[in-house]
């Protein structure tokens, strides 16, 4: 595809990588293109990062059509750069944008976008093990009239963000509260699309959460408040007995790539692997009963996040004596390793540029 460059005559100093947060400082450039129906994508571009205007009517401000992806693009020991899995969060972004009745990507297209925009601001990618350059696809809707409706038009773009560790914990154990009365989304919904309207539906119980003392929520299903589905933005896999138990993609999960990737590393190290259902209260009773070994958090941002304690109702438990335990650490350091190139591929996951 033809992408036009127009270079920043104002670049950017990039901050002390050990204050780079998440998501705060953005690169020099963005990229840029716009669809309508019967003509598709055109003007691909990347132009200076700067404010963008939308007409007041645009479907993307009263109507939530918009879907995004997150990924990272690492610094690998030898200076090259290599994003993980990319082809992953493009189909991903397909599958949201057909739930949304937004425009699909055509693939190979939206992976020469990534990759270029990559290179582009390759100095934006920090050195740290542990710091990466955060990269947002987003898509929205974007007719002018407000008629509710399948739209005719629509912008992409892709924004990037050095980053360091996504929650201030880092890789330290996190307090959780298990919500029972806000529900991120329903099955038959949105859940399995990353929408913006899922992320702020949920802020509300994150923010009571955080009163609390809590880093974030547990969310039960939407229908019978029984069944665990995810924590915070993150998929949760809990070690009961020896095995390991994440919730079963039914609809309103996200099908989180680094869920996905966990899996195959436990499965390759010989774990089994349940996908399925897992009740609150059979989760409680393995903690009351200690079957309950490790519980973590895991996705692209934090990459594992052990969780130290959960709060159900009224009692807390401490799970693993609150320290990170063997599976969780075991994870983390294969799945850094094979990000920031310190270790080998056998997986085939890396996708250096
Ligand atoms: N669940 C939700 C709701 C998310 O927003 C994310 C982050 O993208 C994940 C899970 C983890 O997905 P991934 O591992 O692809 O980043
Ligand atoms: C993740 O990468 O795990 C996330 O949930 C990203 C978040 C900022 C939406």
């Amino acid at each position: 595809m033809e992408i036009r460059i127009e270079k920043t005559t104002t670049p950017n100093v990039m901050p002390p990588e050990d204050r780079l947060g998440f998501g705060k400082v953005f690169t020099d450039h963005m990229f840029v293109m716009e669809y309508t129906e019967g003509e598709g994508w055109k003007d691909a571009r990347i132009v200076p990062f700067g404010r963008i205007s939308l007409h007041p009517a645009s479907t993307v401000l009263h109507y939530g059509a918009e879907i995004f992806e997150g990924l990272k693009a690492y610094r690998r020991a030898d200076g090259g750069v290599q994003l993980f899995r990319p082809m992953e969060n493009i189909k991903r972004m397909n599958r949201s944008a057909e739930r949304m009745s937004l425009p699909l990507l055509n693939e190979t297209d939206a992976l020469e976008i990534l990759t270029t925009f990559v290179k582009m601001e390759e100095r934006w990618v920090p050195k740290s093990f542990g710091t990466s350059l955060y990269l947002r696809p987003f898509l929205f809707g974007n007719d002018e009239s407000l008629g509710v409706h399948a739209v005719k038009n629509a912008t992409f773009m892709l924004i990037a963000s050095p980053s360091g560790s996504y929650y201030a914990e880092g890789i330290d154990p996190v307090k959780i509260m298990i919500e029972s009365e806000d529900v991120r989304t329903v099955r038959g919904g949105t859940g399995y699309a990353k929408c913006g309207g899922n992320y702020a539906a949920s802020t509300r119980a994150g923010e009571r959460a955080a009163k609390k003392g809590y880093t974030q929520v547990l969310w039960l299903d939407g229908v019978e408040r029984k069944y665990i589905e995810e924590v915070g933005a993150m998929n949760v896999m809990f070690k009961i007995d020896g095995k390991i138990v994440t919730p079963a993609l039914t609809g309103s999960i996200l099908p989180g790539i680094t869920r996905k990737s966990c899996i195959e590393v436990l499965r390759s190290l010989g774990y089994t692997v349940e996908e399925r259902l897992l009740s609150v209260d059979e989760l409680v009773s393995a903690m009351e009963s200690g079957a309950l070994e490790e519980a973590w958090g895991c996705g692209t941002a934090a990459v594992v996040s052990p969780i130290g304690q959960l709060a159900y109702g009224e009692k807390e438990y401490v799970i693993g004596e609150g320290k990170i335990g063997a599976v969780t650490q075991k994870l983390y350091d294969i799945l850094t390793g094979i990000q920031w190139g310190k270790t080998d591929d056998p997986f085939g996951w890396v996708y250096p540029l």
